[in-house]
């Protein structure tokens, strides 16, 4: 099986990315598993693409193994898309989900539902070496809740809420969310380019 190191220490995403890639025929390393515990990576780019890139090329270019780098956020209409690619820190460096929560409810005070449209995005890029790389980008919308509901999850999972399914992301089983989330859906596609490749 080839094996391939996930450039995250989120143990949120990466239990969402190995349940996902359980049906791949790849073996997922984590970056402590190859000693990079406690490498840190600046992601320093303006764009999902361009971070999850940095991640990528940093775990290659430190393992010379086969690396994913995976990049994601909130993008709310209301706020021109804020707060995008800055989502772990909306509200300081401590990247502390509670507070974030609260500054997006605090900016989208008095907004009427239908105005409160978002997305979630998630850009993967899976690198086997500088000059070959494939990236895939997957999306899930939803609304912005008025209150914070559920207690699966992280993140803005209390808040974005599922129209079909009249939930938070927060109130869904992790099965459930993990078979429309962003992330799922920037692995199908990745599937389906390793598929075309062969
Ligand atoms: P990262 O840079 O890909 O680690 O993710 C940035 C931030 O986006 C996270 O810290 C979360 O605040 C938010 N985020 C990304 N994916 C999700 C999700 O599935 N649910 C809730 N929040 C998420």
């Amino acid at each position: 099986m080839k094996e391939v190191v996930l450039a995250s220490s989120n143990p949120h995403k990466i239990e969402e990315i190995y349940e996902i890639l359980k049906t791949l025929e790849y073996k997922i390393l984590s970056m402590k598993e190859v000693g990079l515990g406690d490498m840190d990576i600046v992601e320093d780019g303006d764009t999902f693409e361009a971070n999850s890139l940095i991640k990528a090329k940093a775990v290659y270019e430190a393992t010379k193994m086969p690396a994913i780098g995976d990049d994601s956020g909130l993008m709310v209409d209301y706020l021109n898309g804020e707060p995008g690619v800055y989502s772990a820190r909306y509200s300081g460096e401590d990247k502390n989900y509670a507070a974030n929560n609260e500054k997006l409810l605090k900016n989208l005070e008095g907004v009427p539902m239908e105005k409160r449209g978002a997305k979630f995005v998630t850009v993967i890029t899976l690198m086997f070496s500088p000059e070959d790389y494939v990236v895939a980008r997957g999306e899930v919308h939803g609304l912005i809740g008025e209150e914070l509901k559920g207690s699966n999850g992280f993140g803005y999972d209390p808040l974005f809420v599922v129209p079909e399914k009249g939930k938070t992301f927060a109130e869904l089983t992790s099965d459930e969310k993990n078979s429309i989330s962003h992330r799922a859906n920037a692995l199908v596609k990745l599937q389906e380019i390793l598929k075309e490749r062969g």
